[in-house]
């Protein structure tokens, strides 16, 4: 039987190129996710009979509702959900602006939650699924002026860790993708920038100003990166739990989680002397 994706975000960027990917297709099924309907008529061009368009905004629970409903309508299932939707920020940490950062929060973290658990019923019914989470690169590493927008990205990568252990026994796999920068408008229309007036931070200012407001100069190509993770998907005996794409993700990750390791390492002593006794077989919290 055809596998039914969902995506959302698909007006653009990865959502965008993923969406084409499993359109084109014979054996996936499309459910596109959009804010606007207008900014799905590029899927014109494939089979209507495949491709269900939705109108979603992961901030809006009834329209996700209605959404997932009319997709098990047209197609019985859903079997790959891919949290796609998100949005950057750019600031230092002292001047980002709260109520920003709490709608970046909305979408990146809350509407990701909004939509896992509106499908998570049908896959656990169904005892078989995938999540794709659209993380980050800076969820395995961090920059400055980056901040709220990392915070963000390791709480998915917490959320996601956790999830895949409580839905391990029911078919159901997790994965994180860890892109690196790339050729999407997320730099651009989808990111609120604040260039830095506190004197202090004016060496963090270029690194705002020069951010493009349109489509950035980044390495990553967003059509690669869409393939590698259809791939990951449906040509790969084992799903990652983790996809780092790009050099970024690739050196910067590893390089922030080899620091980490050898700090843990080096505190091992004062580590262990905080509790009582010495840990069982399972760690007690
Ligand atoms: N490009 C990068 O360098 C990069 C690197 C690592 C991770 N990511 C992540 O990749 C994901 C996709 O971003 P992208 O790079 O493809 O950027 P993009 O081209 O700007 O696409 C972002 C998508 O998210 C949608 N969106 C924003 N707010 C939404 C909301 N409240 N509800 C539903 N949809 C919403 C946008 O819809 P509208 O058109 O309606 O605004 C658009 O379809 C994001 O989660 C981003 O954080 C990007």
């Amino acid at each position: 039987m055809a596998k039914t994706w969902l995506i959302t975000g698909t007006s653009s960027g990865f959502g965008k190129e993923l969406a084409q990917i499993v359109a084109s297709k014979q054996d996936t099924n499309l459910v596109a996710a959009a804010r606007k309907m207008e900014d799905l008529n590029y899927l014109d061009q494939f089979d209507s009979n495949k491709i269900k368009k939705v109108i979603i905004d992961v901030t809006n629970q009834s329209e996700i509702k209605d959404a997932v409903s009319k997709a098990k309508e047209k197609f019985g299932t859903i079997d790959v959900l891919v949290n796609n939707a998100g949005l950057g920020y750019f600031s230092t940490i002292e001047e980002s602006d709260m109520d920003q950062v709490r709608y970046m929060f909305e979408v990146n973290v809350f509407g990701l939650a909004n939509m896992t658990n509106a499908v998570l019923p049908i896959m656990r019914t169904q005892k078989s699924g995938v999540i794709v989470n659209l993380s980050s690169a800076l969820a395995l590493t961090t920059l400055p002026t980056m901040g709220f927008y990392s915070a963000t990205k390791y709480a998915v990568e917490g959320y996601a860790d956790t999830l895949r252990q409580e839905v391990a026994d029911l078919g159901i796999h997790v994965m994180n993708v860890e892109p690196s920068g790339a050729r999407t408008n997320w730099s651009g229309r989808s990111s609120n920038k604040v260039v830095p007036n506190i004197s202090d931070y004016q060496e963090f200012g270029n690194s705002i100003v020069h951010v493009s407001d349109s489509v950035t100069g980044a390495p990553g190509n967003p059509q690669k990166i869409a393939e590698v993770i259809y791939n990951q998907i449906e040509d790969n005996e084992v799903i990652p739990e983790h996809l780092p794409l790009g050099q970024f993700a690739y050196e910067g990750g590893l390089g922030n989680l080899e620091n980490l390791i050898s700090e843990i390492k080096s505190r091992q002593e004062i580590s262990l002397s905080t509790d009582d006794s010495l840990l069982g077989e399972k760690y007690e919290l």
